[in-house]
C-alpha cells in the first residue's frame, strides 16, 4: 500500500516535471517584446492552465470558452438542424458563401490577423483558438467608436482592438511576477470597454446592445458595477492564482466562468416579482410587477433569441380554470411555443419580455444578419419595472387561486423545436396564492 502511494506520488511529480519542460519550451519560443509581434503564436488554454488551474477549470465551463465549437452557434451559422441536415434556418441560408462578421467575435484571433472579415470556415482552417486566455491577456487597448450624429457604432473588431502579442501577459495586478512570462498592469482589463469589443454589434440594427445599455445606465448611476464585477466575481478563500505565485487575498481573484443566460443561478439574480390580486365588477384582476433588479443591461439580455415568459393561471376553489376575459394583449404570442406540450405557452394568459427581429417579409425570429425591423422590444431595462394586468371571470366560489410563473429561455421555443435543440426552461419564480 505504502509503496503504491509512493509510486503514485512519483508519477505525479514526473508528470508535473514533464509539463514544466513543455512550458519552458513553449515560453522560450515566445518573443518577449512588449510591442505587438505579428509572428507570435497564441498559446493553448491548456498551457496557461498548467499553472492557472482554477482559471482553466472555470473558463472551460463557460460559453466563451466553448465558442466556436458551441453547437447552437455552429448550427445557427450553418443553417443546419441538430442532426446536421440543412433546414434553411440561420446565417448560411441567407448568405451561402463568403465572409461574414460571425467570425469576428467568435474567432477574434485570426480575424484580427487578417484585418478584415473572414468566413467561419476559413477562420477555423486558419487555426483559430477561439476566445483564448492568451487572446484576452495580450490585448493592449479597446476603443469604443460611436458617432453621435448618426447614432451608430463602428463595431468592426480591427478598428476597436489594439494588441500587444508576445510574452507579456496583461492583467489587473500591479505586483504580479511570473518566472514564466512577463506581466503588465493593464487598466483596460478592469473596464467594461474591454468587453464592449464584442458585446455590442452594429448591423442594420444594433443587434447586440449589451454595452450600449450598460453604458447609459452606468453614466446615470442606475447601475453601479462594471461587467467584470458581476460576471467575474471575486470571493472564496485567499489562495494562489498560479502555481509558483504567492497566496493572495480573495478580493484580487476573479472567477472566469462568465455565467449568463445558460446559468440558472445567474438568471435568478436578475429579477424580482410582485403580485397583487383584486376583484372588480367583471371578476378577478391579477397585477404583476416584474423588476430588472440585478442585471447591468436589459433582462433578458441582448442575444436576439433570448426570451422571458410570464405565465398566469387562475383557478376556482374546485381547481377549474377561470375564463380569461381580458384583451388579446394579455395572451402570450406564438413565439412562446405552439406545440402540444405543457411547455407550449402560445395563446396562454401571460406576457413575453424579448426583442425578436423580423425579416422584410415578416419572418421571425431571426438573427441580426437579415433583420429588417424589431417586432417588439419588451425587454426590461436596468432597475425598471414592467407592469402587467390580467383579467379573469368571476369565481363561482368565494375564492380563486392564482399561479404566476416567470420563465427564462435562451432561445424561442418554436426555433428550438425546429432545430431539435435541447433546452430546459429556467423557472425563476413559481408562486401560488389565493385571491
Ligand atoms: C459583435 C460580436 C459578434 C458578432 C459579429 C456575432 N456574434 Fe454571435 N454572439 C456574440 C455574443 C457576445 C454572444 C452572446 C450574447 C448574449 O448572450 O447576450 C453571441 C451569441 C450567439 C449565439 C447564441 C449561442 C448560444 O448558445 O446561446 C448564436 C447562435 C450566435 N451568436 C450566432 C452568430 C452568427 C450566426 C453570427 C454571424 C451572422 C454572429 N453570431 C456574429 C457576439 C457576436
Ligand atoms: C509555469 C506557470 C505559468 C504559466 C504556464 C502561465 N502563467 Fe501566468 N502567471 C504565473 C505566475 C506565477 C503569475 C504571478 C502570480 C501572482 O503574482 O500572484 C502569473 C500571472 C499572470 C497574470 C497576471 C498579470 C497581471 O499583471 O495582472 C496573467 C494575466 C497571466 N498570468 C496570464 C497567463 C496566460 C494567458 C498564460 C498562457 C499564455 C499564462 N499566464 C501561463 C504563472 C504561469
Ligand atoms: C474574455 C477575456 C478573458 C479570457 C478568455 C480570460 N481572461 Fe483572465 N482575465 C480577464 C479579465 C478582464 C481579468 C481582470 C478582471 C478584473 O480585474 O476586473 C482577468 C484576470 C486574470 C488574471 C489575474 C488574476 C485575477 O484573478 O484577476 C489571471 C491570472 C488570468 N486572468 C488568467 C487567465 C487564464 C489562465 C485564462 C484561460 C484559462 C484566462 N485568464 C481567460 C479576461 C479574460
Ligand atoms: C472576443 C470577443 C469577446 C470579448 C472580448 C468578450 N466576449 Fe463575452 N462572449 C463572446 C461570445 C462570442 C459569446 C457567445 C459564445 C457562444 O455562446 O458561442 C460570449 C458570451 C458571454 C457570456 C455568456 C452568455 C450566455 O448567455 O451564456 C457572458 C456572461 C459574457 N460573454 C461576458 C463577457 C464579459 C464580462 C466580457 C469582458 C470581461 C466579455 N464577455 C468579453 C465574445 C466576447
Ligand atoms: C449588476 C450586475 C451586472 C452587470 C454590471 C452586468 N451584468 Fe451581464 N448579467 C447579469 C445578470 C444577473 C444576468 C442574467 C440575466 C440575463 O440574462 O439578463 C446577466 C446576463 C448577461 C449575458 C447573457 C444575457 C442573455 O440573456 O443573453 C451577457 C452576455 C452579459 N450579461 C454580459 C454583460 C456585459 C458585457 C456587461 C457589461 C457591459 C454586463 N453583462 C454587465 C448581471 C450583470
Amino acid at each position: 500500500m505504502k509503496k503504491w502511494i509512493m509510486t503514485s506520488i512519483g508519477m505525479i511529480w514526473a508528470g508535473l516535471a514533464l509539463n514544466m519542460v513543455d512550458i519552458h519550451q513553449a515560453v522560450a519560443q515566445m518573443p518577449s517584446a512588449e510591442t505587438d509581434d505579428p509572428h507570435y503564436q497564441y498559446a493553448d488554454n491548456k498551457t496557461c492552465g498548467t499553472c492557472h488551474q482554477e482559471k482553466l477549470r472555470d473558463y472551460q465551463s463557460s460559453m466563451m470558452g466553448k465558442t466556436p465549437y458551441d453547437k447552437v452557434f455552429r448550427q445557427f451559422y450553418a443553417a443546419v438542424n441538430a442532426k446536421g441536415e440543412p433546414d434553411g434556418i440561420g446565417f448560411r441560408a441567407f448568405k451561402p458563401n463568403g465572409p461574414s462578421d460571425c467570425a469576428s467575435c467568435h474567432t477574434p484571433d485570426v480575424v484580427l490577423d487578417a484585418g478584415h472579415e473572414l468566413s467561419l470556415e476559413e477562420a477555423i482552417k486558419r487555426g483559430s483558438k477561439g476566445i483564448s486566455c492568451d487572446y484576452c491577456h495580450t490585448i493592449k487597448d479597446v476603443k469604443v467608436i460611436y458617432d453621435p450624429d448618426s447614432k451608430r457604432y463602428d463595431t468592426r473588431l480591427w478598428k476597436m482592438v489594439t494588441r500587444a502579442r508576445g510574452n507579456v501577459k496583461r492583467g489587473p495586478l500591479k505586483d504580479a511576477k511570473s518566472p514564466f512570462h512577463g506581466t503588465k498592469f493593464s487598466p483596460i482589463h478592469t473596464r467594461s470597454e474591454f468587453c464592449a469589443a464584442c458585446h455590442n454589434n452594429q448591423e442594420h440594427l444594433l443587434s447586440l446592445d449589451t454595452y450600449h445599455v450598460w453604458k447609459q445606465a452606468y453614466d446615470k448611476g442606475v447601475v453601479k458595477q462594471t461587467c467584470q464585477q458581476c460576471h467575474m466575481p471575486v470571493g472564496g478563500k485567499d489562495r494562489r492564482i498560479a502555481i509558483g505565485g504567492p497566496v493572495r487575498p480573495a478580493s484580487q481573484i476573479h472567477r472566469h466562468f462568465f455565467h449568463g443566460g445558460h446559468d440558472a443561478d445567474m438568471v435568478k439574480k436578475a429579477a424580482t416579482m410582485k403580485i397583487e390580486t383584486s376583484n372588480d365588477a367583471n371578476g378577478l384582476v391579477v397585477k404583476v410587477d416584474v423588476t430588472n433588479s440585478g442585471a447591468g443591461h436589459t433582462f433578458p439580455g441582448a442575444a436576439t433569441l433570448r426570451n422571458v415568459l410570464l405565465v398566469v393561471d387562475a383557478l376556482d376553489d374546485n381547481g377549474k380554470p377561470l375564463a380569461h376575459v381580458g384583451s388579446k394583449k394579455e395572451l402570450l404570442p406564438p413565439l412562446a411555443g405552439m406545440g402540444k406540450t405543457p411547455r407550449d405557452f402560445g395563446g396562454h394568459v401571460g406576457a413575453m419580455f424579448a426583442r425578436p427581429f423580423a425579416t422584410k417579409t415578416g419572418k421571425t425570429p431571426t438573427g441580426g444578419f437579415n433583420a429588417d425591423h424589431v417586432l417588439f422590444d419588451t425587454r426590461i431595462y436596468p432597475r425598471q419595472t414592467a407592469h402587467r394586468e390580467f383579467h379573469f371571470a368571476k369565481s363561482a366560489s368565494s375564492h380563486g387561486r392564482v399561479r404566476v410563473r416567470l420563465i427564462y429561455r435562451w432561445a424561442f421555443k418554436p426555433l428550438v423545436d425546429k432545430k431539435g435543440w435541447k433546452m430546459d426552461d429556467i423557472v425563476i419564480f413559481d408562486r401560488k396564492l389565493s385571491s
